[in-house]
């Protein structure tokens, strides 16, 4: 069988990971691809960086061109951002090539349009790990829970904060010794904006209702409040009533089933619940459904290691696909359902 072509768009912590895991596991991913999985080339901003394990012919600083080939089967996203990324991956698909994604910010804002270009080209756009990193969530809402009816998807999907929030309630710290502390540990970026303020948590609760309930969720739609007004009275206050806070993100269908709500804010939740015990920069995400009941997706949110499994996943799923000249679930705005600001909180 011909081997499969992919090319690599960004090569930072996840992508470095991804080409890493692609030569070391090359046997198992064929033997799962029923094919060799073979790297074609990589994107980066910079040459000068030394990058352990990849040929040097196949890097590039010309992601435009790589992706205009024209004999690639998947192109994997890991740069981040609107653009270029957003062009590239039209590119991509234009060319005939599959995309897998970890951009939640480009996913919350134009999936809709991204998954009507990738139809439109009979192409895959796949994106487990835009939400979560490692944890499976996209997916089984897209593919295993397809049959059921979810009415409610609850979690806690940004690390950084939920590691501050853990250390402010363990330790009696403030919130700026806490985001300190993340800093230093790498959790936090330099500048800590898009996670302590929740619009890291509000892209990916506007991917995960899109996808639970089968409409179109875009970031403007999410209510969105950060974590920075939460203090340590404030802990202080939430223990003596038996709670703890996290900074969750709730995606709801309204009662009468006509629309379905999303929003993003700090929360007391009991101690006895299982999303109190989510600690460090840990990710939790409860689902509740018709028939399966409720379900708890847990496990590590974000990092090189856990966020290349879940591009890998997707990479051995669009190859299948690919090989099996068929496509995976496309757009899943079936309802069409309005989506209300606050709804019924
Ligand atoms: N900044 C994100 C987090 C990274 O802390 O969860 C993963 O999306």
């Amino acid at each position: 069988t011909r081997p499969l072509k992919v090319a690599l768009l960004g090569c930072g912590v996840v992508g470095s990971e991804v080409a890493r895991i692609m030569t070391t596991h090359a046997a198992d991913l064929a033997a799962r691809v029923g094919a060799p999985v073979e790297l074609a080339g990589v994107a980066v901003r910079r040459l000068s960086k030394v990058r352990e394990g990849i040929d040097p012919a196949l890097v590039t600083t010309d992601a435009t061109a790589l992706v205009k080939r024209g004999d690639l089967d998947v192109v994997v996203e890991v740069i981040g951002g609107i653009e270029p990324a957003r062009t590239l991956i039209t590119t991509a698909f234009e060319h005939g090539a599959s995309v897998v994604s970890a951009n939640k910010a480009l996913l919350a804002q134009d999936g809709a349009a991204l998954h009507a270009a990738a139809g439109e080209h009979g192409r895959d756009l796949y994106y487990e790990a835009a939400v979560a990193g490692a944890i499976p969530l996209i997916r089984p809402l897209r593919e295993s829970l397809a049959g059921d009816k979810v009415n409610r998807v609850l979690g806690i999907v940004n690390g950084t904060t939920n590691f501050i929030l853990d250390k402010m309630d363990s330790t009696g710290a403030g919130y700026q010794e806490a985001l300190d502390e993340a800093t230093a540990l790498g959790y936090a970026e330099a500048d800590p904006t898009a996670d302590v303020e929740g619009f890291d948590a509000a892209a990916k609760a506007a991917i995960l209702a899109g996808i639970a309930f089968h409409t179109r969720v875009r970031l403007d739609d999410v209510y969105r409040e950060g974590m920075t007004e939460v203090t340590a009275a404030d802990f202080a206050s939430a223990r003596g009533m038996g709670c703890t806070i996290k900074l969750l993100a709730i995606c709801e269908r309204a009662r009468d089933g006509g629309s379905v709500t999303a929003r993003v804010h700090p929360a007391m939740i009991p101690l006895s619940h299982p999303l109190a015990s989510v600690r460090g920069a840990y990710n939790a995400v409860f689902v509740e459904s018709d028939a399966a009941g409720q379900l708890m997706f847990y496990g590590p949110g974000a990092g090189g290691s856990p966020t290349a499994s879940a591009v890998l996943g997707d990479l051995v799923a669009v190859c299948r696909n690919r090989l099996g000249g068929a496509t995976g679930p496309g757009e899943s705005a079936y309802a069409a359902l309005p989506v209300s600001p606050m709804g019924d909180v």
